[in-house]
């Protein structure tokens, strides 16, 4: 190798050895006859000193190397006068002899550290320095130690890794397509999995018992922090298997990985009904670091004639301890927030229970100090609490109530990117009402199993049926989700039946998949984890972004490689494909 050691391995031990370092000019700074280079690799940054007094055509050179050169140094390891606690090699320094360069940089369009001068799209456009940078080297090793444990706790498990293909037909995620043309044969398409869903389904068919994959899933759908037209999942798949084994399993991977990765001992993992997460929390993902549950006040607020609360289907607050104290200006804050229009509530009703006993309310016109009382008593609020409350109809107010909740969790300091609480989400609802398509759709997807108990409700009441479905859930971020799938012909045919699919329709899309149910399919279920989603957890980046090596953008444009981008001509004739002239883009 050109080198004797990497840049963070050296230390006081290693004193008058003679090395070879090789890396990247982090930068360099002129002191009198000295120039002090600090030297990067993957591994850390070690000081180097080129002293004039020692030999000046070498001092000289090293003066005129700019930034992000590449060199190799020889030199002798000594002790440092001034240590710097902050890094591994802060102890000594390297008296370099000899220097070759080995490669010149233009000067990079924005600084390699930490805390860059370079915005969002400068870096993205050069994602290849962005990446030299210590934060994404440290998250994207992250993400290769979390692959590997994952890997050893399935492996240990007797879980098979298998490929499945790429090229297939539509899946049914509920999200949309990517799309790939077929060259031989002229307008048909391949379809990019949302997920290895129906191929995992046929090797529990074929035997296989325990499959896993970490594996790329693509869906075409609305950009945010915690999503990516192509992301990764750990999928898994088990036969003979019931809910609870599904659970057991993977929140013991959840444990190994806590345990491998971050050093945590993690508490089991609570269930909550679905029903629970969203009547205590108003969603499916709630962020157990901090209580704050809902308490409900439609029967001791209504009727009183303030009649925001008296028209509403739901009255609902959370109880802010200690924050009696707030402001009007502050108290505006959050009326602002929560009426927001990505948050849609028309207005805040507050109650402020003061230090000496007495309450304040913003409806105060409304409502007797012994009114009052009996909210506080609901909330079981102390002196010194503020209650913060919102009435509407049912799904709006919850909703909103959430994102104040977090709201108040990040303004008191409740969310610490370095606690963790997981918990399992189960028995969701198998169906959903889609009011663009008045039909019914599944929750998860087709192939989940109603609870046997209820089963019978699949025709008169639809959305009263729960599934075998759950999901886990830590700090907040929906990390994972599956179920127990529907192995039983007749219950799937009754299932598409439900969902609007006429038989030919359900025949010509999952048609191979029902008929290897014919086949003597096992009892199976499974789970698929957002790798991308559990990296970013673990690494305390904002966005999964941050811990992908290659991302899209928010517009779903890869602006390094700049693409999505046209094709030429003789390609869309080969293909078959016509692009109509208003849509040709430059
Ligand atoms: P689901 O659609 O819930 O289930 O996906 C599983 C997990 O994948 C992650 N995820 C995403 N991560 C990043 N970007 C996206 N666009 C994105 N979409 C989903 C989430 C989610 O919990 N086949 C079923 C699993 C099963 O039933 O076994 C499935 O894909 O963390």
């Amino acid at each position: 190798m050109l080198r004797t050691h990497t840049c963070g391995e050296l230390r006081l031990e290693n004193e008058n050895e003679e090395v070879t370092l090789t890396g990247w000019i982090q930068r360099s700074r002129d002191l009198g006859g000295m120039t002090f280079v600090d030297l990067r690799d993957r591994y850390g940054i070690t000081q180097l000193v080129f002293d004039v007094n020692t030999d000046r055509k070498l001092a000289e050179k090293a003066r005129k190397m700019g930034r992000e050169f590449v060199i190799q140094v020889k030199g002798k390891v000594a002790e440092r006068s001034n240590k710097n606690q902050n890094i591994s090699t802060g102890d000594i320094e390297i008296l370099a002899d000899s220097l070759t360069i080995l490669n010149k940089s233009k000067v990079p369009p924005f600084t390699i550290e930490d805390e860059t001068d370079g915005g969002e799209e400068l870096r993205m456009k050069y994602r290849y320095l962005d990446l030299r940078r210590q934060v994404n080297q440290d998250s994207i090793v992250l993400r290769h130690q979390m692959s590997i444990e994952t890997k050893k706790y399935l492996n240990d498990l007797d879980f098979v890794e298998i490929e499945t293909p790429y090229l297939i037909k539509s899946t049914p995620e509920g999200a949309r397509d990517f799309v790939v043309p077929s060259r031989l044969n002229k307008g048909a398409f391949y379809a990019l999995p949302q997920s290895p869903q129906t191929f995992k389904q046929l090797l529990m068919i074929s035997g296989y018992d325990k499959y896993f994959q970490l594996v790329k899933c693509f869906r075409d759908e609305d950009f945010r922090s915690d999503r990516q037209p192509e992301f990764t999942q750990i999928d898994c798949e088990m036969s003979f298997v019931e809910q609870d084994d599904v659970l057991q399993n993977f929140e013991g991977l959840a444990k190994h990985l806590f345990k491998q990765i971050k050093n945590i001992d993690v508490d089991d993992f609570p269930r909550m009904s679905y029903e629970e997460a969203i009547r205590l929390y108003g969603s499916d993902k709630p962020d157990l670091r901090f209580g704050m549950q809902f308490v409900e006040l439609n029967d001791v607020a209504r009727g009183k004639g303030f009649k925001v609360f008296d028209n509403a289907e739901l009255v609902v607050g959370i109880n802010a301890e200690g924050c009696a104290g707030y402001t009007r200006k502050q108290l505006d804050g959050l009326t602002d927030f929560v009426t927001k229009p990505q948050i849609g509530a028309k207005g805040l009703v507050y109650l402020k229970y003061n230090e000496d006993g007495s309450f304040k309310s913003s409806v105060d016109k409304f409502f007797s100090q012994e009114d009052l009382k009996a909210w506080v008593d609901k909330f079981e609020a102390k002196p010194g609490d503020l209650m913060l409350i919102l009435a509407g109809d049912v799904g709006t107010t919850r909703t909103a109530l959430s994102e104040l909740r977090l709201e108040m969790g990040n303004q008191l300091g409740l969310r610490d990117p370095k606690v963790f609480r997981g918990l399992w989400v189960v028995d969701f609802p198998l169906l959903e009402w889609d009011e663009e398509t008045k039909r019914y759709q599944a929750m998860h997807h087709p192939f989940t199993s109603p609870k046997d108990e209820d089963i019978h409700l699949l025709e008169e009441s639809p959305e009263k049926v729960r599934a075998n479905a759950y999901d886990m859930v830590i700090n907040g971020v929906e990390i994972g989700g599956g179920s127990i799938r529907i192995h039983d012909r007749e219950l799937q045919d009754k299932m598409f039946s439900v969902l609007g699919f006429s038989k030919e329709e359900a025949q010509q899309q999952f048609g191979f998949l029902l008929e290897a149910f014919d086949y003597g399919a096992p009892p199976h279920g499974g789970i698929a984890f957002g790798f991308d989603r559990w990296v970013a957890l673990f690494a305390g980046r904002e966005s999964i972004r941050d811990v992908i090596a290659f991302p899209k953008n928010n517009a779903g444009r890869d602006i390094m490689i700049d693409s999505p981008s046209t094709i030429s001509e003789e390609q869309l004739k080969e293909l078959n494909i016509q692009i109509r002239k208003d849509e040709k883009q430059e």
